[in-house]
């Protein structure tokens, strides 16, 4: 039978989106029974629900009183996403309270349950409300980072719906761990990972960069958030959508990855990341100096142009390991053209990582494909082969051995 998803929608003027997101529900072929707020309907109405979902729709328990709605609904579903999830929605579902249907069934529910909050800045920012989500996660729900972007009115900053396209990604991995049985193991961890490649401006308009497009990064943020993490993403021109639910932080060059990774791994305020992932291929050199002007081809004598004059980057992954805080699980990449697991061995102790995820590179394969194949060595000596697949797939044995290293 088709997996049975509950929307939830809560009064947010973004409430308009999850018609969006109910469209893909269903065309993908789940059962989806929507039930509003009472005040969701001031924006969007119920005809538009029902229509949509083909399904009746109701906002309070005392509808068809003889079924139990406020009981049956949450038993029989397989995932409950709330999109848009408001500020207050996110508060009574923390306080566990169930003054109407939708709430009821969030405490009825003992399937995975997924909120994509949408709010103003202030109110997502409101230790209230950073409180609530907290509470949320450690109880093992997916709660979305909002996208940052335009608000309502004429401000931005976090606080947008994440995109329809990104909260149907992210419910269709949860579904898929529900259907097997798999817990959100990484529920009230958080998470940093690095994707996509460097670049170091060589001039105005020239960078020297690499093919890394990120997917394997990406693609660790997202099954991170489906297995209930706290995810930032520090992307290094990455030119892809977005990963739902994650934190993007976008930077061009190693000097500027670093910071970044650093700043997320201890942040001012607040724990330490649980663990690290350095995905992004980084520049190990750089040019020794941008020329403030586009370099012109007629300076160089006889046409043969200058050397380039290079200096070494900051080995970010080395220092991130020498300055972990304990019990931090962080993990590298060695992209290798020639496989040779001695060397690679080597590389794990030199970088000083917990993990080191050993695959081949160039000449067609990893970078910008679809799949990947590695062996990922430990720093306890262990070696675990993970077979050709999807990203998707390795990032996910990859969470598995990191999951067994966090106290
Ligand atoms: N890395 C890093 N900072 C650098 C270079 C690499 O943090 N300046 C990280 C990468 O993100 C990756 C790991 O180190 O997780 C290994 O990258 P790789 O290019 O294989 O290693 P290098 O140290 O550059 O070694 P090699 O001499 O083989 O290029």
């Amino acid at each position: 039978m088709a997996p049975q998803v509950i929307l939830g929608v809560s009064a947010g003027i973004a409430a308009y989106k999850a018609c969006e997101l109910l469209r893909r529900l269903t065309e993908s072929g789940h059962r989806v029974r929507v039930i509003p707020t009472p005040d969701a309907l001031r924006f969007v109405g119920e005809p538009t629900w029902a229509a949509l979902s083909g399904q009746p729709v109701s906002t309070d328990v005392w509808t068809d009183v003889a079924e139990v709605p406020h009981v049956r609904l949450g038993q029989g579903a397989d995932l409950v996403v709330v999109a848009p999830a408001t500020a207050d929605l996110l508060a009574r579902a923390a306080a566990g309270r169930a003054d109407d249907l939708l709430t009821a069934t969030l405490l009825t529910a003992r399937c995975p349950v997924l909120y994509a909050p949408a709010m103003h800045t202030e109110m997502w920012e409101h230790p209230a409300t950073q409180a609530n989500v907290a509470l949320l996660r450690e109880r093992g729900a997916v709660v979305l980072d909002p996208a940052r972007g335009r608000l309502t009115g004429k401000d931005t900053g976090p606080g947008r719906l994440p995109e329809p396209a990104e909260i149907f990604s992210a419910a269709v991995r949860l579904l898929a761990r529900g259907a097997a049985g798999l817990t959100l193991d990484l529920a009230g961890r958080t998470v940093v990972v690095s994707a996509g490649g460097t670049r170091e401006e060589l001039d105005p308009v020239r960078f020297l960069g690499n093919w890394s497009s990120g997917r394997q990064g990406y693609a660790f943020a997202e099954t991170a958030v489906a297995r209930g993490a706290k995810v930032t993403v520090v992307a290094a021109n990455v030119a892809l959508p977005d990963p739902a639910g994650s934190r993007v932080v976008r930077v061009t060059s190693a000097r500027q990855l670093r910071e970044a990774m650093l700043a997320s791994a201890a942040p001012a305020e607040g724990p330490p990341a649980d663990a690290l992932v350095m995905a992004a291929a980084v520049a190990d050199f750089r040019p020794a100096a941008r020329q403030e002007a586009k370099i012109k081809k007629d300076t160089a004598a006889d046409g043969v142009p200058a050397p380039i004059e290079l200096v070494r980057n900051p080995d970010v992954l080395a220092e991130l390991a020498a300055r972990r805080a304990p019990g931090q699980v962080v993990v590298g990449f060695a992209a290798e053209t020639e496989l040779d697991l001695a060397e690679s061995r080597a590389k794990l102790a030199r970088k000083g990582c917990d993990l080191l995820v050993v695959n081949r590179v160039g000449n067609g394969l990893a970078f910008g494909t679809p799949d990947n194949e590695a062996v990922v060595l430990g720093a306890d000596g262990s070696r675990t082969e993970i077979a050709k697949g999807a990203k998707d797939v390795l990032a996910d044995r990859v969470w598995d051995l990191v999951q067994a290293r966090l106290g």
